[in-house]
């Protein structure tokens, strides 16, 4: 075995997903069938989705959650000069959807533990002009939803929840969607669970589901599946312009038994990051992430954690490219959207102006946390971080 062969065998990857027979053999059966694109499947999913996370709401599949957050912004009718409240802690797509509906994006620090939203923040930033906010349930855990809903229903101002890494999560009892005027969850590889890409939306809204949905198939008044089956009518009418964010029966086919499966998942989840917590309690010179006080059910999509850079004589790029080197992959979630390039130039976002979340984003990186993670595999990631920790100490 050659050295490079060897070090492969030794990476501890940053994600994997857990793929099972049943999720296979659902494939085949879709590959089998004569019909691979959006239909009976699909329906399906959505079916399962909403009965588990959301009975009285409207589900619709797409190819991912950057495309669902495209729709849900798309149907609030946004106009030049709009502004859309959000967090500068996401992954970009959640940002760039609101200048592609032509809003302003404004960004709310977050809190500088648990880095959710924060909502005192998001009160000092709404204006006349502010027609939504998106939270983000960061890594897993939820929102302070309640506070954050009366303002926004108090001032006529919607709620799109940024659901990505949600599937699971729980606030205050009840599970992330199932109240939720529309939240967005997502399906990507490295996700809860996932469909390859694709994402769901949840909403409390016939009409707007409606228009998402035709929205997401060319804004054609019928669907594939319903031209072309049996008893279906291959005529269709075009409503308005629209997209091609359709899910497909094969990512649906996955997403019927990873939903199965979530609940176990997230178990395993729940514990590889307890013993993250208590191995690295007494750790100096990285701070975990830390849950959110008030109730709630963490669906940890993300084990995240923050370097004391104020110990250490190397900034994080640097120390996330040791640990890569010595084995052990890293994901960064995320690096402040406001300071990217687009941002600065666009809109003049410099620093100071989000201490927290400045803060944590010359700090933040995150561990490998999947169900597949072996106790030896995550006592190793410990003990890497500990031995560079230790090796970069100032
Ligand atoms: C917070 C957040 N929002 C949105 C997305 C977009 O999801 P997708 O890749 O399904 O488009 C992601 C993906 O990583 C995310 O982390």
């Amino acid at each position: 075995m050659s050295v490079q062969d060897d070090k492969k065998r030794d990476f501890i990857p940053f994600c994997r997903p857990t793929i099972g027979d049943d999720e296979i053999a659902e494939v085949v059966d879709c590959l089998k069938s004569g019909w691979i694109t959006t239909g009976p499947k699909t329906a399906r999913f959505e079916q399962d989705f909403k009965d588990a996370f959301g009975p009285e709401q409207e589900a619709i599949a797409v190819n991912s959650a950057t495309a669902g957050l495209h729709l849900s912004l798309l149907s609030l009718d946004l106009q030049q000069g709009d502004e859309v409240i959000t967090t500068s802690i996401t992954w970009p797509s959640t940002v760039n959807n609101i200048v592609i509906c032509g809003a302003r994006p404004v960004f709310a620090d977050v809190d500088k533990d648990t880095l959710q939203i924060d909502v005192e923040d998001v009160a000092r930033k709404m204006t006349s002009r502010t027609r939504a906010v998106i939270p983000v349930h960061f890594a897993g855990a939820p929102v302070d939803l309640d506070p954050l809903r009366q303002m926004c229903e108090a001032r006529g101002v919607g709620v799109i929840e940024d659901a990505a890494h949600a599937a699971g999560t729980a606030y205050q009892g009840r599970f992330i969607g199932s109240d939720s005027q529309v939240a967005v969850f997502s399906f990507h590889p490295i996700k809860n669970m996932t469909t390859g890409e694709g994402g769901m939306i949840l909403c409390n809204n016939r009409e707007q589901a409606a228009r998402m949905r035709r929205l997401r198939f060319h804004g054609i008044s019928r669907d594939a599946w319903k031209r072309y089956s049996k008893g279906g009518s291959p005529q269709y009418e075009v409503i308005e312009p629209g997209f091609k964010y359709n899910m497909l029966d094969m990512q649906a086919a996955l997403g019927i038994h990873q939903l199965r499966r979530l609940s176990e998942f997230n178990r395993v989840r729940a514990k590889l990051a307890q013993d993250y917590m208590s191995h690295l309690e007494d750790v100096e010179g990285v701070m975990p992430v830390m849950p959110p006080s008030y109730p709630h059910e963490h669906a940890w999509h993300l084990f995240v954690v923050r370097l004391e850079l104020e110990r250490l004589r190397v900034d994080r790029d640097e120390f996330i490219a040791q640990l890569q080197e010595e084995g052990v992959g890293v994901g960064l979630h995320f690096p402040a959207v406001h300071l990217q390039k687009f941002y600065r130039k666009q809109y003049g976002f410099t620093r100071g102006q989000l201490p927290n979340s400045e803060w944590n984003s010359d700090r933040l990186f995150s561990l490998p946390l999947y169900p597949g993670l072996s106790k030896v595999d995550q006592a190793r990631v410990v003990e890497t971080l500990e031995k560079l920790l230790k090796r970069n100490k100032r």
